[in-house]
């Protein structure tokens, strides 16, 4: 997987990393404090079992930054999640 889908998988991972840039200011701007706890990586044996993860887990970051978007007062945040839904939607279609 990682020789046919590497590169690819480093990019998407490349513009999660841009997101958490983007966001973590946001974030302390509004009062809180970034967090960079990760979820435990669940391990999978398929290439088609891990691509469903990637799916699964592209549709819960879209949906839960359509959630912030509803609650969040800050024009410019809600912007911000706007934008990195656009690369969200991108990361779903490539997987
Ligand atoms: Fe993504």
């Amino acid at each position: 997987m990682a020789r046919r889908y590497g590169r690819d998988i480093l990019d998407i991972a490349y513009d999660e990393m841009r997101h958490f840039k983007w966001l973590a200011p946001a974030i302390a701007q509004m009062g809180g404090v970034p967090d960079l706890k990760t979820s435990p990586v669940a391990p999978v044996t398929t290439l088609q079992a891990a691509l469903q993860k990637d799916v699964d887990a592209e549709v819960h970051a879209i949906d839960q930054y359509r959630d912030h978007i509803e609650v969040i007062p800050r024009a410019s945040v809600r912007g911000l999640l706007e934008r990195i839904i656009v690369d969200e939607r991108a990361h779903l279609r490539h997987f």
